[in-house]
């Protein structure tokens, strides 16, 4: 498949040793089926010729802002605009300070003020130049305007020195690239994800809970980022690390939850992946409770329903696409039919909780979703990661065919 088939995309070429990279880059940027326009620096021309740029791209290498022959059959506007991508492989130091300055000092500098076609970034520099702090800092602020920045990849440099600045190779820019043109499947899409167990206190020092290790919800929290979505992750306590571009909040009980639910309405998705108490003590003892002599052996704790929180917002006039899921360890199938018609769901993903590798507290997992046409699809066992994205693909897909 040529991923990039008919993409325009032009190649900035920096004054970095990395630059004879780039030759190969515009090969495997074709074999992608993109057309390619080459922009060379000044300093990019001291490491490989022009000649063999045009050679690769068919087309004239783009050298410089002011001269009249160039601008005459393409003018840096026009090449501004003609631009789907602009990608800057190698990006030195100096490049990256002179974008995050906003200089157009030359044609390649030019062209990004001018352009509204996505930007992409390699940088390539000295493992030193690369950790110093200006250099971070205009990679953090050219990240804020929207450009991307592919890699680096750590390894040995020409200079000898080891370490964080080596361009990426050929191939994985040419697939990087290729990647900014997937249609992200849930992007403009806000998802509203509860994960994890929920702590119903007795006492100031005891509580009930359950096994649920909130792995699951985090794991369709950072698939639902990935996608493109605008993602507010609700848990219990849990430890685990917030995924990138994650909202995430913490609660405690399950009334923490609803309430944090309902704050953070509306959403265009809910997956309600949390193991949420069903009950919990009619009261919290203001103080730690002590063995009774008078009561024998055994303590009665009087416990009342919680809110069932997707039930609760699948009912709502603004209601999402409500996910939920069911987890069982008899009758699943059954047992999660009936709970997709009683809460008003969408979709139900049924979780074989008996089985000790997957579910609960495990690495993996093996799902069956059911839709409100009673019709079931498997996800053979695998990581939480995987069975993620794959649901999250699956889902989005439900939801982009009822918009
Ligand atoms: O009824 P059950 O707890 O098995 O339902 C499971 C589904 O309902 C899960 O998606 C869970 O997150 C959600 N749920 C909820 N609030 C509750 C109980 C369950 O949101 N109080």
């Amino acid at each position: 498949m040529q991923r990039l088939y008919r993409k325009r995309i032009v190649l900035g070429v920096g004054g970095g040793i990395a630059a004879y990279k780039s030759a190969e880059l515009v090969r495997r940027l074709r074999d992608q089926g993109a057309e390619v326009r080459v922009v060379m620096t000044q300093g990019g021309r001291e490491f490989i010729t022009p000649l063999t740029l045009q050679a690769l791209s068919g087309h004239p290498v783009h050298l410089d802002l002011l001269d009249p022959d160039a601008e005459a059959a393409m003018g840096h506007i026009e090449l501004a605009r003609w631009a789907d991508l602009i990608l800057i492989a190698p990006a030195t130091a100096d490049l990256m300070a002179r974008l995050a300055q906003g200089v157009a000092n030359d044609l390649l500098t030019t062209l990004v003020l001018a352009t509204d076609a996505q930007i992409a970034l390699a940088p390539a520099m000295n493992q030193a130049m690369w950790r110093d702090e200006a250099t971070q800092a205009n990679a953090r602020v050219l990240q804020e305007r929207g450009m991307r920045l592919f890699g680096p990849a750590s390894g040995s440099q020409a200079c000898g020195d080891v370490g964080m600045g080596r361009m990426l190779e050929a191939d994985d820019l040419a697939q990087l690239a290729a990647d900014c043109f997937q249609r992200l499947s849930l992007s403009g899409v806000h998802v509203l994800i509860t994960a994890g167990p929920t702590q119903e206190n007795i006492d100031p020092v005891r509580y009930i809970t359950n096994h649920s290790s909130g792995r699951m919800g985090f794991a369709l929290a950072e698939a639902a980022a990935e996608a493109g979505a605008r993602v507010t992750l609700i848990t219990g306590p849990v430890y685990l690390p917030t995924p990138d571009r994650v909202n995430r909040i913490d609660v405690v009980s399950a009334r923490d939850m609803l309430a944090a639910c309902e704050a953070a309405m509306p959403c265009d998705l809910l997956i309600a992946a949390a193991a949420v108490a069903d009950y919990r003590p009619e009261v919290i003892a203001q103080h730690k409770l002590k063995k009774d002599p008078t009561s024998g052996d055994g303590l009665l704790l009087q416990l009342v329903r919680n809110p069932d929180i997707l039930a609760t917002l699948a009912q709502r006039a603004d209601r999402p696409f409500s996910v939920g899921f069911a987890a069982e360890t008899e009758n699943l199938l059954e047992y999660a039919s009936r709970k997709l018609r009683d809460k008003n769901l969408d979709l139900i993903v049924a979780n074989d909780v008996a089985n000790p590798t997957i579910g609960f507290n495990s690495e993996e997992n093996a799902i069956t979703v059911i839709d409100r046409e009673h019709h079931q699809s498997a996800f053979a066992q695998t990581s939480k990661g995987k069975i993620a994205r794959q649901l999250i693909d699956f889902i989005a897909d439900r939801l982009n065919r009822t918009e």
